[in-house]
């Protein structure tokens, strides 16, 4: 990896983890009153929702970890340990996302979460498929692919005074349902929005022919 990568790789881990585990530390409590998300109305969403943090806070670490060239050529049986902690995380957890739309009331909102997890999965799966038949340049695509979607959890979020400042002008600079009314709309779109920057930056500039993925590797 060239220096330059090397700084905007481990600017992308540290705004990854900081971000995630800043929104996750309140669920660490494992108290449902700290819960940013409304939980009153059911006793398994809690515990659902929490798993589901939890499991994917180890599909981001493992994650990370798979890109070290150091551990892949120098470890190479840490390497298939972390991928396949990474892939059961990713399914335990996108599962869990599965059953946590159907509490989400927006329709929108439900769909980008359903829409998220199908292809979390299916990703992960195709990833998973090809290291077991020793496809290894396909199962490079396609865990970059799931990869990038894993870290659609944290673009959605850092998209969100982008989608602030939208709403604003949109609606004229002014707030017609007040604060609350502009964070919930973000909210509603953030994950559609942090799809289609992951995929356009996945797709055109990680794996494209002549792209950065060699510098990846
Ligand atoms: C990429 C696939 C993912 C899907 C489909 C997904 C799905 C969901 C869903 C449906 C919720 C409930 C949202 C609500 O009720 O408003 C949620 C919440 C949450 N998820 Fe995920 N998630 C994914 C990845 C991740 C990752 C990688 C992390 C990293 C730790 C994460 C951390 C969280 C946190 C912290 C919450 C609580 C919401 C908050 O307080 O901001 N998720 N997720």
């Amino acid at each position: 990896m060239e220096r330059r990568t090397n700084i905007r790789w481990w600017l992308l881990v540290a705004v990854s983890l900081g971000v995630m585990l800043a929104f996750s530390a309140p669920y660490l409590a494992f108290d449902p009153d700290a819960s940013r998300v409304d939980v009153s109305s059911s006793a398994w969403h809690y515990p659902l929702l929490v798993a589901h943090i939890l499991t994917a806070l180890v599909a981001l670490a493992t994650g990370f970890a798979q890109f070290s060239e150091r551990l892949r050529s120098r470890k190479p049986a840490a390497h298939r340990y972390a991928g396949r902690a990474y892939v059961a995380s990713v399914f335990v957890s996108g599962i869990l996302a599965f059953a946590l739309a159907a509490f989400i009331a927006d329709f929108a909102k439900a769909v980008s979460f359903l829409t998220l997890s199908a292809l979390w999965l299916f990703t992960s799966w195709q990833g998973y498929r090809y290291a077991r038949r020793r496809r290894f340049a396909d199962h490079r695509r396609w865990m970059i692919r799931s990869f990038g979607l894993t870290l659609v959890a944290v673009s959605g979020r850092v998209l969100m005074p982008v989608l602030l400042l939208l709403y604003y002008a949109l609606n004229g600079f002014s707030l017609p349902g007040g604060r609350e009314g502009m964070v919930e709309e973000a909210l509603n779109v953030n994950i559609w929005a942090g799809l289609v920057a992951n995929f356009i930056l996945v797709e055109w500039s990680v794996l494209r022919p002549a792209g950065r993925s060699k510098e990846l590797s």
